[in-house]
């Protein structure tokens, strides 16, 4: 089947933000520039489709090289993103009062034709993934890129934005450090993820933490417990704790801040707190605890997911350039290749257990409360 040219394409940031997606959008937009086409960006997801009265500039707006002009270093996206807006169950307001899902992607594929935009580059995590893959089933050309902090997409051997999340949570880790020693105090530190424990692991044996809780492994707290005695018979009166947000007790269950409703998921957190609590009454010592939060979402993308997100850029382009639809970048060092968004979409990657990372946690000490 022959694909017909491309004259226009549009790019859209869905989920929550991650540091690097303006590299992805500069990428795009000069590698699309580059071959004669007319770039567009769409505002806060789709928001900018569905509701275009809401934006004065209609909410799809002209993306060109001086647009892009010296964002690819900086955190956040120029083009906005939501959570909420999931076009395949959109929340919706009834006339009786009630609010419901409604399906409302063929209003994007109508866009799309009536403006004449041959095909889209979805950049997000496994939600926007899988609205790419529901547009793509109705015959729109789409090629996804793979972001998220919490690097729990499938098929990718990482997702932009972990490893600037992994970085400044070390970084804070070396920091607490000093601080949990001068007061013989246990630290303890939650950081995102969902339910992976990606972020939690990586950062907890890069920032020397002496126990890690993660959701791949249901923990014990007794073991966290026996291993801040451990420490202080051995004269290290002080430990770190990094908790995973998705984590949960062997006989608990997963700390929300907010359940889940029409329109958005459960939102994870609070376990830091939990654990502080239980150890402090259980161990005797002074316990403090530090929610890095949204603090690993901000600030700019280091070196490597900066890189990792203009070849995801140039590639979703060169993709589009050659055909393709329907697949997701990915990264399979030393390149990277294309998966079909039917792989990805809907499925999550948690830590393997036979996993060589978590094995070096294991062999450094490190209690995972198992
Ligand atoms: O998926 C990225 C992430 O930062 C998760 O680690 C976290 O649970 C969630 O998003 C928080 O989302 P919100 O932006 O709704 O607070």
């Amino acid at each position: 089947m022959t694909v017909s040219a491309i004259r226009r394409i549009a790019i859209c940031t869905g989920g929550g933000d991650a540091p690097g997606l303006n590299a992805v959008i500069r990428s795009v937009v000069i590698a699309a520039t580059n071959r004669g086409w007319e770039c567009y960006g769409i505002r806060d997801g789709f928001n900018g489709i569905l509701f275009t009265e809401r934006y004065a500039d209609g909410g799809v707006f002209r993306l060109t090289r001086e647009k892009v002009r010296d964002i690819g270093h900086l955190g956040g996206t120029m083009l906005g993103s939501t959570n909420k807006g999931n076009p395949l169950h959109f929340p919706t307001r009834m006339p009786d009062g009630t609010t419901r899902e409604i399906d409302r992607s063929d209003e994007i594929l109508e866009y799309f034709a009536k403006k004449e935009i041959d095909a889209l580059v979805s950049v997000g995590g496994d939600g926007s993934l899988t609205i790419a893959d529901a547009l793509h089933k109705k015959g729109l050309r789409v090629v996804g890129v793979p972001k998220t902090i919490d690097n729990d997409l499938d098929k990718t051997m990482t997702t932009f934005g972990f490893d600037t999340a992994v970085a400044f949570a070390t970084e804070c880790l070396d920091r607490l450090h000093s601080t949990a020693e001068s007061h013989q105090r246990v630290m303890v530190v939650e950081v995102m993820g969902r339910y992976a424990g990606w972020i939690a692991l990586h950062s907890g044996i890069a920032g020397n933490a002496h126990a890690i809780l993660m959701p791949e492994i249901p923990f014990d707290l007794d073991k966290v417990v026996n291993q801040i005695h451990a420490r202080d018979a051995d004269g290290r009166m002080y430990s770190v704790v990094v908790v995973a947000e998705g984590a949960a007790p062997k006989d608990g269950h997963t700390e929300l801040v907010e359940p889940a409703e029409i329109g958005h998921a459960e939102r994870l957190g609070g376990l830091g707190e939990r654990v502080a609590k239980a150890l402090q009454e259980r161990t005797g010592k002074d316990t403090r605890v530090v929610v890095l939060g949204h603090l690993l979402r901000g600030g700019s993308p280091t070196a490597f997911d900066r890189l990792a997100a203009m070849r995801f850029g140039a590639a979703a382009v060169r993709g589009l350039d050659e055909g393709l639809s329907g697949v997701m970048v990915a990264l399979a060092f030393p390149n990277v290749n294309y998966i079909a968004l039917e792989e990805v979409a809907g499925r999550m990657k948690a830590v393997p257990m036979d996993s060589d990372t978590l094995q070096t946690a294991r062999d450094l000490g490190i209690c995972l409360g198992d």
